[in-house]
This record gives C-alpha cells, sequence and structure tokens, in this order.
C-alpha cells in the first residue's frame, strides 16, 4: 500500500501538528475541520512553529517552505477523495468520528486507510462502524506532535496485517518512534498517564497542595518536563473530561472517574491553554 497523499481530519492541537509532520515527510497533505476559525487558527500554529523553528536554528527556511507548499487546507470532505490514508483528530466522541467516517467514506475511494487519532476510543469499534474495518487502525500521536517522538499503532480486531504494517511505515517516516499498543482503552500512554492526572486533580481539590506546589513538586521532585495540572492545561481540559468518562465507562474503576472540579471548570469554559484559562491564566 503506498501513501502519497495523506487527509487530516480536524484541525485542532493534535490535528493541526499531524498536518505539520506528515507535510514536513513530503506528503501531500490535507487538513480539514468544518469549523473554519479552527483551520485558520490550526494553520496559524503551523506557520508558528515553523517561524520559532527557524530562529531557533531547528528548522532551515527550505524544510518550512517545503511542509507549506506540501499543505493545503479546507472545509470539505470531498476535497479530501484522493487520499490514500485518513488520520481522524477531532474531538474525542464517537457518533461524531462515525459520522465523519460515513461522509469521508462517500467522498474518498475504497481502498483508502483510515486511522483514528484517539486518546481512549475502542478502534475495533470505529472500524466496525466504517465499511472498511480491515483498512481500519489507530495512530496515537502525542502533544505536541511535531516534538514528541512517540506513535502508539493499535491494531483492532479486524486490521488487516498490510494494513497495520502500512500504518507502522508510515510513522517511521514521520520521523516517528511506533510502538504496537492493544485495543484497550487508553492503550499504554493513557492507561499509565490519565489516573495519574486525574488524581492530581483530585489531590488539588482535598487540599494537599497548591497549584504550583502540585506542579514544582512533580516536577523538580521527579524531573517530570510538566507538573501535571501544567500538562492538563497543555492537553485541555475537555478532551481530558471526555478521555476519562470513555475510560471510566469500560473500566468502571474509579481511578478513571472524572473529579468534580474537572466537570465544573469543563462546563465553565475553562478548557486550559486552548480557552485562556484552566489550572492558569494564559
Ligand atoms: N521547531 C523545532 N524545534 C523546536 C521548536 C520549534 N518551533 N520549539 C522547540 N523545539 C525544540 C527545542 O529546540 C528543543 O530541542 P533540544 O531538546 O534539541 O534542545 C526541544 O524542542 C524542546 O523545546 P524547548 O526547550 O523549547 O521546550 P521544553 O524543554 O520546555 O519542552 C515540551 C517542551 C517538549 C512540550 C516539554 O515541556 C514536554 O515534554 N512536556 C510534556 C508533554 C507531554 O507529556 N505530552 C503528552 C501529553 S498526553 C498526550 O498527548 C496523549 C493524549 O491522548 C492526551
Ligand atoms: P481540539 O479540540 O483541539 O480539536 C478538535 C478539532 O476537531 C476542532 O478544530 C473541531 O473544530 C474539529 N472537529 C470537530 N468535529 C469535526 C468534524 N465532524 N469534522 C471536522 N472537524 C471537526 O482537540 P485535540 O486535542 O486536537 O484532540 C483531537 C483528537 O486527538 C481527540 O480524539 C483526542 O482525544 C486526541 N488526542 C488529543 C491529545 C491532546 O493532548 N489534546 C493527544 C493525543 C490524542
Amino acid at each position: 500500500m503506498q501513501i502519497r497523499t495523506v487527509g487530516v481530519l480536524g484541525c485542532g492541537l493534535m490535528g493541526s501538528g499531524i498536518a505539520q509532520v506528515s507535510a514536513a515527510a513530503g506528503y501531500k497533505t490535507i487538513v480539514g475541520d468544518l469549523n473554519k476559525k479552527m483551520l485558520e487558527r490550526g494553520q496559524a500554529r503551523i506557520r508558528k512553529f515553523l517561524e520559532d523553528g527557524i530562529a531557533k536554528g531547528k528548522v532551515t527556511q527550505e524544510q518550512s517552505d517545503t511542509t507549506l507548499a506540501n499543505l493545503s487546507a479546507t472545509t470539505e470532505f470531498a476535497a479530501m477523495k484522493d487520499c490514500d490514508l485518513i488520520i481522524e483528530a477531532i474531538t474525542e466522541n464517537i457518533d461524531d468520528k462515525v459520522n465523519a467516517y460515513k461522509l469521508l467514506e462517500a467522498a474518498v475511494s475504497p481502498q483508502t486507510i483510515f486511522t483514528s487519532n484517539t486518546s481512549s476510543l475502542c478502534i475495533t469499534e470505529l472500524a466496525a462502524r466504517t465499511r472498511r474495518p480491515e483498512l481500519f487502525g489507530g495512530l496515537h500521536f502525542f502533544n505536541p506532535v511535531p516534538l514528541m517522538k512517540l506513535v502508539e499503532v493499535v491494531r483492532a480486531l479486524t486490521t488487516s496485517d498490510e494494513t497495520y504494517q502500512t500504518l507502522f511505515a508510515f510513522t517511521q517516516s514521520l520521523g516517528k518512534e511506533p510502538i504496537t499498543a492493544p485495543d484497550k482503552p487508553g492503550f499504554i500512554v493513557n492507561r499509565l498517564l490519565v489516573p495519574y492526572l486525574l488524581d492530581a486533580i483530585r489531590c488539588y481539590e482535598r487540599g494537599l497542595g497548591t497549584i504550583e506546589d502540585i506542579d514544582k513538586g512533580m516536577k523538580l521532585g521527579c524531573g517530570y518536563p510538566m507538573g501535571p495540572l501544567t500538562l492538563l492545561d497543555f492537553v485541555g481540559l475537555d478532551t481530558t473530561y471526555y478521555i476519562a468518562n470513555i475510560m471510566f465507562d469500560e473500566y468502571k474503576d474509579p481511578m478513571f472517574a472524572a473529579p468534580p472540579l474537572l466537570k465544573r471548570m469543563v462546563l465553565a469554559g475553562k478548557l486550559g491553554r486552548k480557552s485562556g484559562e484552566g489550572f492558569y491564566k494564559y
């Protein structure tokens, strides 16, 4: 299976990063978002990352020009008709994802491989709700995509060997380090990370320490690059809330239950960096 043209659906935090690394690796890349404002914000995020990269001496002008030349943006599903691979990175909601696959399937070839960047949904269920269960897999990238090396490659019960090998090789062609992760809620990384992040919120709610001290403790005491509450703002509190609910639903284990404060912050529109305020103000 030859990948030449990649469609990335969703141009939020993750979709914009995935589109950037795909275009940088030489793939003709079309990034789509139904929300024009989000599409423009995502494109601006890519341009800023490349400009900062040039200023830091990490990206050459030529690499930046090539990336931008390989990239186009759309609000129409039909623009993805020639894509060999679709990477879906829209909001963590199963009905929205399944509806998007239906619309995409009407536009693309029956040979196009579909993948989801979902953090917690069941890949086998997503695959089963398309007309191409053998041509479907999970590609779980990490935030910020251009800097984080890992991709979890997730096999649904139905994913064909050829699809799986194509996806594994594709992530390597992006300069990423793939690992094989099971189709269990949260795969490997979020199975371990999400209970830690939720516990940090619970501990803060119960008065363990200030926001700053909890973060400083884990950053300076354990050498983590970010404290848990900073990381939550970075990931997005809405996304974390959706992930917690999905994982709790599957495991029925209280460690995945969304803390009351998380729910309230999401309801109040305090989504972290993306909305200008979460545990911190931006
Ligand atoms: N272009 C190119 N390179 C750049 C760059 C740019 N615009 N900006 C930064 N870099 C490079 C830097 O030059 C630096 O490179 P070296 O290591 O070679 O010096 C490196 O990237 C790190 O950059 P900074 O020094 O500026 O930033 P930092 O050290 O503060 O690191 C970070 C930033 C990588 C985001 C770090 O804070 C970190 O790893 N945070 C944790 C992120 C994390 O845990 N992500 C996972 C979230 S969970 C998830 O994604 C899964 C899910 O489903 C929710
Ligand atoms: P986000 O809120 O930043 O972006 C989601 C984007 O999807 C928005 O731009 C929205 O307009 C768009 N969208 C929603 N419905 C759409 C549709 N039907 N068609 C086209 N676009 C649509 O979210 P995000 O953080 O980028 O997360 C996207 C996916 O990646 C989720 O499945 C999430 O679980 C996963 N993920 C997130 C992180 C993270 O750290 N935030 C890390 C890994 C994986």
